[in-house]
């Protein structure tokens, strides 16, 4: 450790929640739409069912019930709160849903914005938030990571449609002097490589006098070549994980959990028979929610941090992929309430 590192301040995860929409669509149901099964998708992918924001709920609500969960746990009250950074590529207004989410909770002294990188969101806006921290300007922020990709699936696609799911997961992070629960990290981004999984804008144009011109503002569904994301997952994790482990000088085998992006289920397990790393310590609810993108490394900790699963000093290997191409990992101990 360097004397400029040893001056740094730790960080501790205090805090998590997490929401999901009331409606559920299930394989069968899927497979009303489109030429598929339950048995393909179960097989192919894990995932059994997702739930998806209907009417009568709003993404800024699903991302407010998670931020809120999180700052209960941590026993915060909202107005303590300096910073709470909102991953996620799905926002309900292009100019950024953070400062909605702010004033949902009732954070009125936070700084609030968005970050975008897809499924490594979350694990992006972590990093990032921890430097606010590490330097002493800020105490306490506020880590959400949530998508609605269910608004920008080809509800026709079938190649694509049966693996998303919308959600959102939060947790509160604060400084502290004495220890610090993020060990390490690494991120990682290629945009060469991003042809292969895009929400790209529609190359539509429309005059505003004479010859000018300006492109219209939609953007069309998500389009993805699912074996070039497959090829990169299960060659760039294992690659990201590997480093950070040895840069720790830690063996995989004194992880307590290995928690990754939830986006198929074969991934997942490609990834811990690499490191040797027995079932009962592999983390997925991914069967109930499908990949809910930046949402699903916080949504899967909740679960596990509230079913008493992850128990305080538990060491998390963990690692988010996708869009960009981006991909990350890091080691961190789940820390719980102070
Ligand atoms: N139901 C039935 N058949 C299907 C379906 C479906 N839903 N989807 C594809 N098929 C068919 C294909 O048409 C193909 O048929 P063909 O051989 O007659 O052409 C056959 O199944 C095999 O298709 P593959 O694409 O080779 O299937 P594969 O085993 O690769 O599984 C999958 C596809 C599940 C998409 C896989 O490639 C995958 O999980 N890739 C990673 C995707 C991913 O994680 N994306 C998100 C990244 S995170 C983010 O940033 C958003």
């Amino acid at each position: 450790m360097t004397e400029k590192q040893k001056n740094q301040l730790g960080v501790l995860l205090v805090g998590s929640g997490s929401a999901t929409p009331m409606q559920k669509i299930t394989n069968d149901q899927l497979a009303l739409r489109v030429d598929t099964s339950d048995e393909w998708i179960r097989t192919r992918t894990g995932i059994s069912e997702r739930k998806i924001l209907g009417k009568d709920q709003s993404f800024v609500e699903m991302c407010s019930i998670a931020g809120l969960q999180a700052i209960s746990m941590a026993g915060w009250k909202p107005e303590t709160i300096e910073l709470i950074i909102l991953a996620t590529s799905t926002p309900d207004d292009l100019f950024g849903s953070a400062a909605k989410v702010q004033s949902a909770i009732g954070a009125k002294n936070a700084v609030a914005f968005d970050l975008t990188a897809a499924c490594s969101g979350f694990l992006f806006a972590l990093v990032t938030g921890a430097q606010y921290l590490r330097n002493g300007s800020m105490k306490r922020i506020l880590v959400i990571g949530a998508d609605q990709l269910s608004s920008w699936v080809d509800w026709d696609d079938r190649k694509s449609c049966v693996l998303f799911g919308d959600g959102a997961g939060a947790v509160a992070v604060e400084s502290s002097d004495n220890k610090d629960h993020l060990i390490g990290f690494k991120l990682r981004s290629d945009g060469s490589r991003g042809d292969c999984l895009t929400l790209g804008k529609t190359k539509e144009f429309q005059s505003i006098v004479q010859q000018n011109n300006f492109q219209i503002g939609n953007f069309d569904s998500i389009q993805m070549n699912g074996q070039e994301v497959y090829k990169f997952a299960v060659r760039e994790v294992p690659a990201i994980l590997d480093e950070l482990l040895k840069m720790h000088h830690i063996d995989s085998s004194s992880l307590d959990w290995l928690l990754l992006h939830q986006a198929n289920k074969r991934i997942i397990d490609a990834v811990a028979t690499r490191f040797k790393i027995p079932k009962s310590k592999v983390l997925s609810n991914l069967a109930f929610y499908g990949n809910t993108s930046a949402a699903t490394i916080p949504l899967m900790l909740d679960e596990a941090v509230r079913d008493k699963r992850i128990k305080s000093n538990d060491l998390i290997a963990t690692s988010g992929f996708g869009a960009g191409l981006s991909w990350g990992a890091a080691l961190i101990k789940w820390h719980g309430p102070i």
